[in-house]
């Protein structure tokens, strides 16, 4: 098992992951999503576990099984994901944002299903919604906060201003629709000092790149 030959990297510390999509209900049998299949949010916490991390997982839907020794709480909307994620994240040491948020939620859900042949297409109010990242980043003593980027262009420029704006050391991006659903992916990180582009790979190889340089940007801001 490769994993024990790797030295246990984030040992005694606990990290909270967010994965997959979100999931904002217009009625009891609609809504509207993000794409993400979740494999780099949940290979990422397959990899912080490998490496020693107590890790809770909050994750959207997807179809996939949870990692040996990942504690995973499910969650739909972005509001139970921020819930979840505020719950856990009292005391840990690292929150990876990997999940993609729904940006608007439809302001009121329908009770009831809507009927197709009523009055045309529906007109849907939609609400903006929290920014967890942002949210965690802004808490007193928080936990050390990256963020994912997946942009369709302008990767540097979009991974800075979200680094910026969300307060954050460091942005992981990727042109995202290239990379959706795939095994693959291939990843910059950015941070203060500008972007640093990541060896090509599948995603767990990827992960384990991604949280080793993780832990050791964590140890150094820590000590
Ligand atoms: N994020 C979050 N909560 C949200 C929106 C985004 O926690 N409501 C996190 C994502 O998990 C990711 C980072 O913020 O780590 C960037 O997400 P992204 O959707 O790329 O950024 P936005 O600020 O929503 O900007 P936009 O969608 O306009 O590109
Ligand atoms: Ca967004």
């Amino acid at each position: 098992l490769v994993a024990s030959f790797q030295p246990q990297r984030l040992a005694g510390r606990r990290v909270v992951i967010t994965a997959g999509p979100t999931f904002e209900p217009i009625d009891p049998v609609r809504g509207i999503t993000n794409r993400s299949s979740g494999k780099m949010g949940y290979a990422i916490a397959r990899a912080a576990a490998e490496a020693g991390a107590r890790v809770d997982l909050i994750s959207g839907p997807t179809a996939l099984p949870v990692p040996w020794g990942v504690t995973r709480t499910d969650v739909e909307t972005a509001a139970q994901m921020r819930a979840a994620v505020l719950a856990a994240v009292h005391g840990a040491n690292l929150f990876v944002a990997v999940a993609a948020v729904a940006d608007w939620r439809p302001a009121v859900p329908h009770a009831e299903k809507i009927k197709r042949r009523t009055n045309g297409p529906p007109a849907i109010d939609f609400t903006e919604n929290p920014d967890i990242l942002a949210e965690v980043a802004a808490l007193p003593g928080g936990p050390y906060c990256v963020g994912f980027a997946a942009e369709t262009q302008h990767l540097e420029a979009h991974a800075q201003a979200k680094r910026r704006s969300k307060n954050v050391p460091l942005i992981v991006g990727n042109l995202g629709h290239l990379t959706f659903g795939k095994d693959d992916n291939e990843i910059v990180l950015f941070d203060a000092a500008g972007a640093h582009p990541l060896p090509a790979g599948d995603k767990l190889t990827l992960a384990r790149v991604l949280v080793a340089e993780i832990a050791r940007r964590l140890d150094a801001s820590s000590s």
